[in-house]
């Protein structure tokens, strides 16, 4: 237990507003954990799977399978401080709304205290947070996502601070009603206070809208932290790449979610003598360091990744993570006991159980795994994790790459000018939907920074805070920043460029351009790589092909910087100036 006076009193309240029979602190211990999993096993919500150690088969509710945007609120005083990108309403009403739906919501179940550190514990990047859930499964997936339990507890102390973080399933067992496999509400909110950095959720067990340390506390709750502090909270992979001359750099990039941020962590590199370790496959936390760099911790602990999609030829690194202890959620079930989605193996198994738990075959019509099935997997169980994944001091970062999933238009990379013109490629980023968000998938929309579900306050301002911290130091102590698009189709629908391991062809060419080697042209929208600069030795691909995904059409540009002017009105006034320079100076260029 703790002697903090801030979350004793917070749990006193909370305790009696959600009138739960019991209240459980963790303390992240493996006999807690065993004695949670034993629960879930026996009333059928977890099944063991015999192929992987300790490890564990879920499947949710069908109705509650991924992050829900249009259900997510950040409710600052003023409703120009959240901006136009995400849904507002006034902190009052709200809690209004969710004080009567938290009212007795944990009768009958159990309320778990989780204090967690995101980052390493007592690092000055990391800081720490509680999270109330009435959900084992919560606990469980907390417990390897994040550092939690008691030695939380002792950093925090009697005055330590921390970001409360407030979730229920909504699913209360009063008036006989029985347990369900997966509890959940209709009726959903994910809301932050970004002012009093608080965080309440109701109603889903999902993901990010329930892991609250993940998206709301280090995506939109940090973000405003950082904005406050002058840092960055961005949602992006951190990698380190050693090139065969042992010069060892580390990037971090920026992709929305299910565009290969976990495949470019975890890369197995096509090319020989390089080698790829993994810091982060989601979330980068940056701090400038004594030296004027910006330094970056993952703060999570494990990873949340897609399953569909995910095989020994696409990213072995991530297979090799989730041999054991690890949960798999709505993936299917094989009759030899062990997990399956789509894309896993080439040959479908004759027979599984699907997400649903109902029997299928590969001619039945339907996906066997939803296509946002998740592993939650420990990092530390990475094959490729870096040897400073967990330095307190985090690891220099020299490059910031920004990007999405775009069929056409948008070249395989490109190198910005300087800052300011970095900052407006992030700001201009854009990406066919996916399945990791409740709606359409395919539809092209504006990511700026593939934070528009995570950024916690008004788009605009945080454009503005990345220009500003790109004045807090000297330019060459900077990040260079990149564009990139693995995804380039051609007129038969095929992808044109390989992707996966033989991305670091790519990323030859921007280690390269960070030491200002590397051969280049200049072109209206930015640094392209010159003819024969990216290595594509051993590679099958036309010249043609390479031509296409390596070189601009203006006609197109011209149509994207009109698009992108037509974006921008909708942050009115608030958007910095520098952004509708860099615009003009493409469109200039581009005249030419
Ligand atoms: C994630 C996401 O879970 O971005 O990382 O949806
Ligand atoms: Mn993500």
């Amino acid at each position: 237990m703790t002697k903090n006076k801030k979350l004793l009193k917070w749990v006193d309240e909370i305790a009696k507003l959600c009138k739960p029979d019991k209240i459980h602190w963790c303390d992240g211990s493996q006999e807690e954990n065993d004695a949670l999993i034993k629960i879930c096993v026996e009333n059928g919500s977890f099944v063991p799977i015999p192929k992987r150690e300790n490890s564990y088969w879920v499947v949710s509710d069908p109705k509650d399978v991924a992050r829900v945007e249009d259900r997510t609120f950040i409710c600052s005083r003023n409703k120009d401080d959240a901006g136009p990108t995400n849904n507002w309403m006034d902190p009052d009403e709200m809690k209004k709304i969710m004080l009567g739906l938290y009212d007795g919501c944990m009768r009958g179940r159990t309320m778990y205290i989780i204090p967690y550190s995101m980052g390493p514990l007592g690092s000055r990047i990391s800081y720490i947070g509680v999270e109330i859930t009435d959900s084992i499964y919560v606990v469980v997936n907390m417990r390897i996502m994040t550092r939690m339990g008691k030695a939380v507890l002792d950093v925090l102390g009697e005055d330590g601070d921390f970001v409360p973080c407030l979730h229920s399933v909504g699913y209360p067992l009063v008036d006989g009603k029985k347990d369900v496999h997966w509890p959940c509400n209709e009726v959903k909110y994910i809301t932050h206070f970004p002012e009093e950095r608080a965080i309440w959720s109701f109603g889903s067990g999902y993901g990010g809208n329930a892991l609250l340390g993940k998206k709301c506390f280090s995506l939109r709750i940090a973000s405003v932290m950082a904005h406050d502090e002058g840092w960055l909270a961005e949602h992006m992979l951190i990698v380190g790449v050693t090139p065969p001359n042992g010069e060892k750099k580390y990037i971090a990039a920026a992709f929305p979610s299910a565009c290969g941020k976990t495949n470019l962590a975890m890369m197995k590199p096509s090319l020989p003598g390089w080698k790829v370790e993994t810091v982060g496959d989601d979330i980068a936390w940056m701090k400038f360091g004594p030296d004027g760099r910006l330094y970056a911790i993952n703060p999570e602990y494990g990873f949340f990744g897609v399953a569909p999609g995910t095989s020994m030829e696409s990213n072995e690194n991530a297979m090799l993570t989730m041999t054991k202890n690890s949960i798999f959620t709505n993936v299917a079930f094989t009759d030899d006991g062990d997990v399956w989605w789509e894309g896993m193996t080439k040959q479908k198994p004759a027979h599984l159980l699907d997400w649903n738990k109902n029997d299928w075959t590969p001619d039945c019509g339907r996906n066997a795994a939803h296509p946002n099935a998740r592993f939650t997997t420990p990092a530390s169980q990475c094959p490729v994790i870096d040897p400073d994944w967990e330095n307190p001091n985090g690891v220099p970062i020299s490059a910031f790459l920004f990007g999405g999933r775009r069929s056409s238009v948008v070249p395989l990379v490109y190198e910005a000018y300087d800052w300011n013109h970095g900052v407006f490629m992030g700001s201009a980023a854009a990406s066919e939907t996916t399945a990791a968000a409740a709606g359409a998938v395919g539809k092209l929309r504006h990511d700026p920074f593939a934070m528009l579900p995570f950024c916690g306050y008004n788009m605009a301002d945080y454009f503005a805070h990345w220009i500003q911290i790109g004045r807090m130091t000297f330019p060459n102590k900077l990040p260079k920043i990149f564009y990139v698009n693995w995804f380039r189709k051609d007129e038969n629908g095929r992808f044109i460029w390989p992707g996966y391991g033989d991305n670091i062809r790519v990323i030859k060419w921007i280690l390269e351009r960070i030491d200002e080697k590397g051969d280049y042209v200049e072109t209206p929208i930015g640094i392209l790589p010159a003819k024969g600069a990216i290595d594509i030795s051993g590679l099958r691909i036309s010249n043609e092909n390479l031509d296409k995904i390596l070189s601009i059409n203006k006609e197109e540009w011209f149509k994207e910087v009109q698009e992108m002017r037509e974006y921008y009105k909708i942050f009115g006034n608030r958007l910095p100036n520098q952004l509708v320079e860099e615009l003009n100076k493409i469109e200039e260029r581009l005249k030419k």
